[in-house]
């Protein structure tokens, strides 16, 4: 299978610390690679570096071929990587719809509130409304988004993320803080998402949800991968086992 992203070599330090240490990897086509590792191990940096809020000290990574390290944001947005945050505000007042909308701006370009054809404004509306459907958010599509629950945000973000058409999402720990219900929510959503075609690269504690997820793991500790192979292979490795046992949190 062929390889939409590959990062080599990338290392990343604050100050003293090295909190990415040449790190290599690689997200195939239409998989879901689960990114693991006890806390402060460099997943969220490595997040921040693909995504382009941090700049790696070294290393390369390349996106569909092309080389995006050091692109602002924005630009690794257009390109085709989308992530969601944890604490991600979505635009209060607004309804469920109108916030998918805004998500869309960054795939249709252009301003928002400027005059456009009405076709291509019938498009849009049907796109997001379709989004709205797929994460479970159907009925509340004209709610305003005040109304909904922790969980239900969650969906809203993810929907959002969608609307940019995104070739490869990045979840950082999508299930934290959500009941057991409403993890099982997100993880059809991005099993529906992987599905699509769209790759995906996942953050997360909770092994009972990444683990029958991901297609793929890449183990990472003191910023350094430790461990790659298969959700089986990696549950079994004695490097991720004494990492996690380290930290007093088991696989
Ligand atoms: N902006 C920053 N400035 C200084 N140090 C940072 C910064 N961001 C992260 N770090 C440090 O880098 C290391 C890796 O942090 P990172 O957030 O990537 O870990 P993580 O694997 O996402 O951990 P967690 O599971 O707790 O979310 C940690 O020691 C952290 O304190
Ligand atoms: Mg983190």
């Amino acid at each position: 299978m062929t390889d939409i992203l590959e990062a080599r070599k990338l290392t990343k330090r604050f100050g003293g610390l090295t909190a990415v240490s040449e790190l290599s990897f690689a997200v195939r086509e239409r998989e879901i690679l689960g990114l693991i590792g006890p806390n402060g191990a460099g997943k969220s940096t490595t997040f921040n570096i693909i995504a382009g809020a941090y700049r790696a000290d070294s290393g390369e990574i390349s996106f569909l071929r092309e080389p995006i390290a050091g692109l602002p944001p924005h630009e690794i947005a257009r390109r085709g990587v989308m992530r969601t945050f944890q604490h991600n505000l979505p635009f209060e007042g607004m309804s469920v719809l109108e916030n998918v909308l805004v998500g869309a701006h960054t795939r249709f370009g252009g301003n928002l509130f400027s005059r456009k054809a009405a076709a291509e404004e019938r498009e849009q509306h049907a796109h997001a409304e379709r989004l709205v459907e797929f994460v479970g958010l159907g009925e509340l599509r004209y709610a305003s988004v005040d109304r909904l629950s922790f969980g239900q945000g969650r969906l809203l973000e993810i929907a959002r993320a969608l609307a940019g058409a995104p070739k490869l999402i990045l979840f950082d720990e999508p299930a934290a803080g959500l009941t057991r219900a409403e993890a099982q929510r997100i993880a059809t959503v991005i099993r529906g998402i992987a599905e699509r075609g769209i790759a995906v690269l996942l953050i997360e504690h909770d092994m009972h949800f990444l683990l029958p997820l991901a297609h793929r793991v890449v183990v990472l500790n003191f910023g350094a991968k430790i461990a790659e192979g298969t959700p089986d292979e990696v549950r079994s490795h004695p490097a991720v086992l004494d990492a996690y046992l380290g930290h007093a949190a088991a696989v």
